[in-house]
């Protein structure tokens, strides 16, 4: 019995351990490396798309790339892994490392892990073979979902993609999903305006006050200056081994690596993740939302703006529609962008707002701990946001009040926005919100000299801000 107990007490500090390779379930969410299916895995599988009394008559949809390879700039950095790798294998070997440890069987995958050849300069930045799939997949998704809006006849559809090798793959990806051919091959009508599709990198003065601006990231760097931050630090170099704290920017290139081997291949298990308690790893999610949220999100008063050239697209393709007394062509404008554009036009439509801003101060808090504004749901790789106009009867029994309602999806699920009803909105009301944004839309701003409202203040100032927001 003693011995028993002994053996529970043993079981219960190992239970400390990081271990990917055994059967507890790995925290899988990585901010904006966060692969698709990861996403939804805990919703229960609707289908939003089928509406009581209505008919799809139209799609907007932007999508972000896939699953890509390391950045040029990153690719050094991430290279240095391999000499690192040795010496946690030697600290392993030599017995040094203290508990809580990484599990045997993550050790011996650490050991055997090596760098892909492939990762080279020629290929940064790319989609990965897995990227370029699973949007694939997603476009015959599309298809299952509005098989009567993705047709075969492509003048059903217009597409807009920036002229770069990851967005032109992107949409031959998607393409190749719908119609089961080569897109060369089929002349599809397109378009490739790029300051519509990465509204970030044609802003100069955004760029400057916002996007560029260390004052952005004061949260973030609050966060990761607290002890808590510090603390984990510690823990992960001596669950690596080392009985000093090692650099931490060698932990920031263990999580990068980590998640992009996650996402590579969503069903082999990284030896990097198992560096990080399933704490650890929340934590750095935190820390890349409160980078989106001043970056891309409320906690900016001038970023949402940048997304409007996207509202007017998506306006004017559904006036067209809903003014129209026949039916027009295309039925589906498919755009292929980046994070940022995601998670601009998130923020402008008033998607995952939260009643009060996230701080570095508040990770401990139920409301940052259950925050809408997360970079992982929001644009994962592969991640989308789809609007989608329906005819309906409003005489029926549903009590619709105007014919055409739009139905909005983030990663296929009902967003949640705050004029509509389960991701569900009124005409009538999206031409005052939305329609007004196209109309005001305005983008002069971009290239004046004058300071941005960068960062909102913080305390009364924000509170102010949010108060209006919900108002
Ligand atoms: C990258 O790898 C590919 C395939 O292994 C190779 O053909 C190419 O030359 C490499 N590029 C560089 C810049 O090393
Ligand atoms: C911004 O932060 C970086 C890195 O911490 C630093 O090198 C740079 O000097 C800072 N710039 C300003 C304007 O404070
Ligand atoms: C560091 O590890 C200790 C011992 O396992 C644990 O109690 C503590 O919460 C950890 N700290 C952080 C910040 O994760």
């Amino acid at each position: 019995m003693r011995c028993f107990l002994l053996l529970l007490a043993l079981a219960a500090a190992r239970g400390q351990d990081t271990c990917q390779s055994g059967p507890e379930a790995q925290y899988l969410l990585f901010g904006t490396k966060t692969a698709y299916n990861y996403v939804n895995r805990n919703l229960p599988n609707l289908n939003p798309q089928n509406i009581p009394g209505c008919q799809p008559k139209a799609i907007w949809l932007l999508n972000r790339h896939g699953a890509t390879n390391p950045e040029a700039d990153e690719l050094p950095q991430l290279q240095h892994l391999t000499a690192f790798r040795d010496n946690v294998v030697k600290n392993y070997h030599d017995g040094y490392n203290k508990e809580p440890r990484m599990c045997l069987g993550d050790q011996s995958l650490l050991t055997r892990w090596a760098w892909n050849p492939r990762q080279n300069l020629t290929f940064a930045g790319d989609l990965t073979t897995n990227g370029y799939m699973r949007t694939e997949e997603l476009a015959q998704t599309w298809v299952s979902r509005y098989p009567s809006l993705l047709t075969d006849n492509k003048h059903d559809y217009m597409f807009k993609f920036a002229k770069d090798k990851r967005s032109s793959e992107s949409f031959h990806a998607f393409t190749a999903g719908l119609f089961r051919s080569r897109p060369e091959d089929l002349d599809l009508p397109h378009d490739n305006d790029e300051k519509l599709l990465k509204p970030d990198k044609f802003c100069p003065a955004w760029s400057r006050d916002i996007g560029d601006s260390n004052e952005t990231l004061r949260q973030r760097d609050i966060f990761e200056s607290k002890h808590e931050w510090a603390d984990m630090v510690s823990n992960i170099s001596s669950r690596l081994g080392f009985t000093y704290d090692i650099d931490r920017s060698i932990i920031k290139n263990i999580y990068q690596m980590c998640r992009y081997n996650k996402a590579w291949d969503i069903t082999q298990i990284s030896p990097w993740c198992s560096a990080f308690s399933r704490e650890d790893l929340r934590r750095f999610e935190y820390a890349e939302d409160l980078e989106t949220f001043y970056k891309y999100g409320y906690g900016s008063e001038t970023s949402p703006k940048l997304a409007c050239p996207l509202i007017k697209d998506m306006m004017d393709f559904f006036y067209k529609h809903v003014n129209a007394n026949v039916p027009q062509q295309p039925v589906s404008q498919i755009l292929f962008g980046e994070a940022p554009a995601v998670l601009l036009l998130t923020g402008a439509l008033g998607g995952r707002r939260d009643d009060a801003p996230l701080t570095g101060d508040n990770f401990h808090t139920v409301p940052a701990q259950s925050r809408k504004w997360s970079s992982s749901a929001a644009a994962p790789f592969n991640g989308n946001l789809a609007a989608v106009l329906y005819k309906c009867n409003p005489n029926g029994n549903f009590g619709y009040k105007d014919r055409h309602q739009i139905l909005f999806l983030q990663n296929e699920q009902t967003m949640d926005l705050p004029f509509c009803k389960v991701g569900l909105c009124e005409w009538s009301d999206i031409k005052v919100r939305l329609g007004d944004i196209a109309n005001k839309c305005n983008l002069d701003f971009c290239n004046g000299a004058a300071t941005l409202n960068g960062v909102v203040a913080l305390s009364v100032g924000l509170f102010a801000f949010f108060v209006r927001y919900l108002a």
